[in-house]
Formats: structure tokens, C-alpha cells, sequence
């Protein structure tokens, strides 16, 4: 008798999908308990009004460097092919392999919501043959990343980059023009800043080292933490980034990527130091720089917030990076093509400048308010009114509190808009057609002609630099 064969059960094993957990990170205060509310996604987190004066001042400031420095603003989208950063970023990467949103669209794309900008600005170049202009092409952007990181301090699976950068022109000298930008960005805000430097040279020189790092690190694996032993054959370039104390001593002892440069690479550097030191620029040579994206040849740097005393340099992490990248053009099937660039957390760039000043004493040139008007009575509000518009026909920045009616009340507004001149109407000064311009700083008051009022506040802004502050 022959045995039917039983049909095989394929054990076709289902992946686990973990029910999404939403997690409440910042407590919902606003149910009314009755209805369910919603929380942020894990990772997320809303830009509230109070920190409207911190956001804006970094993005004046990368606007005003930009069209001092000529970069021309480029946008591109959220959501691109998702083997553009794959290829880029490089396999092994944390960023690609672990951090990335990637899913596939209604048309069975592989989409990713993009983790950083780079990869997209030489998408965008190669694409519009920007090869074709005058190089070297410079451009800055502004906006959202997206990198599902396990959520910590300073760490967010959205958060948003101001960037700059460079293709087209090797010469060191743009590398050091790069730096001095990510520097001014801080600066002009009175955030003090360093610049961790360090260069890694050219895959050729880079593979060399990694040889003798391997070599190096394998005879002390035993004493490696867990992670280390994984990047020892997956990334040993990452073994440098290792924060654990046990790897420290290990870490210090390695060898150095410098004496693996040749030539060329050595210039390279010695100029881009050559000019910081020109333009005044503080530095720190770090040897076990090395930066987690695979682009980067030659020039790698970090910026960090000056440290307070007895503070240890593994407990920050940076507000900004970049480097150079001259292979990644070519890479990407575009000419071969030098650029360099870098990037600045706008998130912990808005931490670390909330720990050196309140949001009052923030200031920065463009939209501060020039005056606030405050009204006493009907007559006066309805006058308010059309002088608020023909003041801001004229180019000058007036607010206003129509829901508080006593002078006081305005003029406690007034004073924490910080605005420096506070315009007040009543009755008195609708019949008379005058206005009482009020010094906020002084409390030194003078009645003046509604019609000439434009003129004169115009005349008193004008003794005030663009930092608000009188000459
Ligand atoms: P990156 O070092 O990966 O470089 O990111 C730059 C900055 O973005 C970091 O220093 C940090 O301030 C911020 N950042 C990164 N990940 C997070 C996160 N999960 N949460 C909050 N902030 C974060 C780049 O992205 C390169 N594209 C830089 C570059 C431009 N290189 C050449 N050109």
C-alpha cells in the first residue's frame, strides 16, 4: 500500500508586529474627561509659542549668514526614493539601519521620510545640472528630519536642520568658510561655541587605518563592551564614538587617523587650521572624530556648547556637524564634483541657548516689534486701529492688546514684548489729534502730532542698532 504523502505544512512564520504603544511623554492636560485626547507619536514634540522667540532667532540667523555668505535657498521634499540615503549614508550606518522611516507608498515605492538633507541637495544638483553654472554652487536649507531614534534628551524622531552647503570648489578654504558659519550662527546669538576638527582622509588612507584599528582592537576584545564587539566587524570606524566607560582607556591608546594621511590629506588640513586661526575660530583637534554617516572624506568637524566647568565633555552631544565630501557627487551619478558642508540641530541648538539666556534677552536683528499701542475708551481704540495700519504700511512693526483695558495691563504687555516704545491714545488725545510717545526704557514721556508720529518714532528707531540696543 502506498502511503499518500501528507501535504507539508509550511511553517510560514508571521513577523511580530508590536502594537504601536502610544506614550505619553508630555502630560495631556486639557481633557475635559470625558472624551479621549490624544497624545504625541513617540519621539515627537510640538514647538509651543514661548519658544517662538528662540526658533525665530536661529532662523534669522541662518538667513542673514546665508545672504551674507551668497547660499541660495533650496527646498526640497520630505519624502523621497529611499535608496537615495541608503546609497549615501552607507549600509552599517545606525542611521540606515536602524533609524530610518521607511515604508512603501500606494505604488509599491520604496519611500523613506528623509533623515537628513544632504543626500537630497546633490540629488538636486545632479538633477537640475547645476554643473553646468558657475561653481561652486552654494545652498541652505531649513526644515525637518525624520530618524526614529530611541527617544532621549536632545534626541527626537522629528527634528529640524538649518544647513549649508558647498559643491563644486576642494579648496580648503570653503571648508574653513563652512565652519566659520556654523560658528557666526552661534555667535551672533552670544551662544559660545567650539569646533571639534579632525580629519579622516581619503577611503584609500582610511582603509589602512581601519586595518590597523581592527587589528588593535581585536586584541582586547575581551575587555569590549557588547556594542563595541558588534562594530568591531560590522563599523570599526564607530568604535571611536563609543561613550561607555570600560572602552575610554581603549579608546585613548588606539591608533591615530592622522598618521595614516598621506600628503595631499595633511595640506588639506593644515590649511583648513591655517585658516581658522586666521579668522579667530576656537578649535579642538579631536583624533577620534569620525562622524556616523559613510560620505565624508577628508575634513570631518562637530560643534559643541563651550563646556561650564566641571563639565564632561561625553555628557553633550553636538549642536551641529558636517565635513567634506568629495566623493559623494560621483557616487550619486553625477561628475566627479568636491563639496563640503554641515548641518545644526535646531532643537538643541534652542536648549543649549536657553541655558545661557531667558527668552527676553534674546535678541536679533529684522522682526523685532518697534512699538505697541495702548488705548484708553472706544474713540481711542477705533484711532488705534487705523494708526496700527497706516504704521505698518509705513514698514514699522506695531502690536497691540485690544483685550486688556487698563493702561497698566497694555503697558505691562508692552514692557514683556520688550518693545522700545510704547504709543498711548485716550480721549484726551483723539480730540486733540496727539499721541503720547512713551520711552520704555525710560518712562520719559512726550506728547507729539498724530501726523508726525510716523516721522519721529522713525527718527527715534533710527539711534537703535539692529540688536535693539541704543548707539
Ligand atoms: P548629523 O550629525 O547626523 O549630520 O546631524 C546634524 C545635527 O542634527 C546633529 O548634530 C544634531 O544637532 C541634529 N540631530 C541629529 N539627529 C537628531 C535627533 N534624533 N534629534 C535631534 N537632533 C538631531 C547630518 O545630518 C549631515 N547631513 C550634516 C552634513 C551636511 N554633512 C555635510 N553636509
Amino acid at each position: 500500500m502506498s502511503k499518500k504523502k501528507m501535504p507539508v505544512k509550511k511553517l510560514v512564520k508571521k513577523p511580530k508586529i508590536e502594537k504601536a504603544k502610544p506614550r505619553v511623554e508630555v502630560k495631556n492636560e486639557g481633557g475635559n474627561g470625558n472624551k479621549k485626547t490624544y497624545n504625541l507619536l513617540r519621539g515627537m514634540h510640538d514647538v509651543l509659542p514661548k519658544d517662538e522667540k528662540y526658533w525665530k532667532a536661529f532662523y534669522h540667523s541662518a538667513e542673514n549668514l546665508a545672504e551674507h555668505f551668497q547660499f541660495g535657498r533650496l527646498e526640497t521634499p520630505l519624502l523621497e526614493e529611499a535608496s537615495l540615503f541608503i546609497r549615501s549614508i552607507g549600509k552599517g550606518t545606525d542611521v540606515v539601519d536602524k533609524e530610518m522611516y521607511i515604508f512603501e507608498d500606494r505604488d509599491a515605492n520604496k519611500v523613506t521620510l528623509r533623515p537628513e538633507n544632504t543626500a537630497s541637495v546633490v540629488r538636486a544638483y545632479i538633477m537640475h545640472g547645476m554643473w553646468n553654472m558657475t561653481q561652486p554652487i552654494k545652498m541652505w536649507y531649513w526644515g525637518p528630519m525624520f530618524r526614529y531614534d530611541r527617544p532621549q534628551a536632545g534626541r527626537f524622531r522629528e527634528f529640524h536642520q538649518a544647513g549649508f552647503e558647498t559643491i563644486g570648489d576642494a579648496d580648503p578654504v570653503q571648508d574653513a568658510e563652512l565652519i566659520l558659519l556654523a560658528h557666526n550662527f552661534y555667535k551672533d546669538l552670544g551662544l559660545p561655541v567650539e569646533i571639534h576638527i579632525n580629519s579622516i582622509g581619503m577611503p584609500e588612507e582610511r582603509q589602512k587605518y581601519k586595518t590597523a584599528l581592527v587589528e588593535y582592537y581585536r586584541s582586547k576584545r575581551s575587555y569590549l563592551c557588547d556594542d563595541c564587539k558588534q562594530r568591531l566587524n560590522k563599523n570599526p570606524l564607530r568604535l571611536l564614538d563609543c561613550k561607555q566607560e570600560r572602552c575610554q582607556p581603549i579608546k585613548d591608546e588606539a591608533p591615530q587617523i592622522i598618521a595614516w594621511l598621506e600628503e595631499d590629506s595633511k595640506n588639506h588640513f593644515t590649511k583648513v587650521l591655517e585658516y581658522l586661526d586666521e579668522v579667530e575660530v576656537p578649535y579642538v583637534l579631536r583624533p577620534s572624530l569620525v562622524r556616523g554617516l559613510d560620505y565624508y572624506t577628508r575634513t570631518v568637524f562637530e560643534i559643541y556648547t563651550v563646556l561650564a566647568e566641571g563639565e564632561l565633555p561625553g555628557s553633550q552631544s553636538a549642536l551641529g556637524g558636517g565635513g567634506r565630501y568629495d566623493l559623494l557627487v560621483e557616487e550619486m551619478g553625477g561628475k566627479p564634483t568636491p563639496a563640503a558642508g554641515f548641518s545644526l540641530g535646531i532643537e538643541r541648538s534652542v536648549t543649549a541657548l536657553k541655558q545661557y539666556m531667558d527668552a527676553k534677552q534674546v535678541k536679533f536683528a529684522v522682526t523685532d516689534l518697534d512699538a505697541f499701542i495702548a488705548q484708553l475708551g472706544d474713540q481711542a481704540r477705533r484711532r488705534a486701529l487705523k494708526t496700527i495700519n497706516e504704521l505698518r504700511a509705513s514698514g514699522l512693526k506695531v502690536s497691540y492688546n485690544f483685550s486688556k483695558n487698563s493702561l497698566k495691563g497694555q503697558l505691562e504687555a508692552a514692557n514683556s514684548l520688550q518693545v522700545p516704545y510704547a504709543l498711548i491714545l485716550g480721549q484726551k488725545e483723539v480730540q486733540d489729534g496727539t499721541i503720547i510717545i512713551r520711552d520704555m526704557e525710560s518712562g520719559v514721556q512726550e506728547i507729539v502730532d498724530q501726523k508726525k508720529v510716523e516721522h519721529i518714532l522713525k527718527k527715534k528707531l533710527s539711534r537703535f542698532d539692529g540688536n535693539g540696543k541704543k548707539e
